[in-house]
């Protein structure tokens, strides 16, 4: 199954694009993660996209597409992928059909995972990260076993640098700006649209998620 997963910053995507990429033995193809895997290496995106992620505006369409364009060319994506964070834009949407067109596929599902501003606010700036591995916490809901420590490698946590509460809102503005009109991209198309309420606990919507795919 090809899905995009869609949703505001700290809907909850990277969290339940885990549960989905293991349910469908999928790769989670995160543009998010790639970008800060880039950017901690300090290579030559790195260097070109860590001053607009921290600012929390949109990395140029060219960059992200060419970049999605190698990831789904790979083997480990030839049965099925979660994409979390691509499309953004209509013109991303646009190239991503276009790519999957070449290789004879398309999005069969889209989810979009919704949550107002004030919810995503409170969730993003309680999250805390491993910068080793990766694991996302929240000091409300899912808290270390250790205060501050990762529970896989004891690592001290950190706070994303796009994490602080005045980029969270202006990532909100650039989300409904930019990446709402994807949302009517996909409704007036012929893929599967599903539109969850994010604001539950990570279980329940989990729960009404798979629900609403085993209809697929
Ligand atoms: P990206 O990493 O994609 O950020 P985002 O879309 O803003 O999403 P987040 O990762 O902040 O949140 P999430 O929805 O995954 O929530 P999570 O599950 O972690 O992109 C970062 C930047 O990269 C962009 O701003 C842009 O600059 C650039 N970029 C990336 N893709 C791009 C593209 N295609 N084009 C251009 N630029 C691009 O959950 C958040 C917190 O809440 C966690 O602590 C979690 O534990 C907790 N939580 C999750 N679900 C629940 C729940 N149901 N109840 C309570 N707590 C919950």
């Amino acid at each position: 199954m090809n899905i995009v997963l869609m949703g505001p910053p700290g809907a909850g995507k990277g969290t339940q694009a885990k549960r989905i990429a293991h349910k469908y033995n999928i790769p989670h193809i995160s543009t998010g993660d790639m970008l800060r895997e880039a950017v901690a290496a300090g290579n030559d995106l790195g260097l070109k996209v860590g001053e607009i992620m921290e600012k929390g505006l949109l990395v140029p369409d060219t960059l992200m597409i060419g970049l999605v364009k190698e990831r789904l060319s790979r083997g480990d994506a030839r049965n099925g992928f979660i994409l979390d964070g691509f499309p953004r834009t209509v013109e991303q949407a646009g190239a991503l059909d276009e790519m999957l067109e070449e290789l004879d596929r398309k999005v069969d599902v889209v989810l979009l995972v919704n949550s107002s501003e004030e919810v995503v606010v409170d969730r993003i700036s309680s999250r805390r990260v491993c910068p080793k591995c990766g694991k996302v916490y929240n000091l409300l809901t899912i808290k270390p076993h250790i205060d501050g420590r990762c529970d896989v490698d004891g690592s001290q946590l950190v706070q994303r640098d796009d994490d602080l509460a005045e980029t969270v809102r202006s990532r909100y503005r650039v989300y409904v700006e930019k990446t709402a009109p994807v949302i009517d991209y996909y409704s007036n198309s012929e893929v599967f649209f599903l539109d969850i309420d994010g604001s539950g606990n990570i279980d329940e919507v989990a729960g009404e998620i798979f629900g609403l795919l085993g209809n697929v």
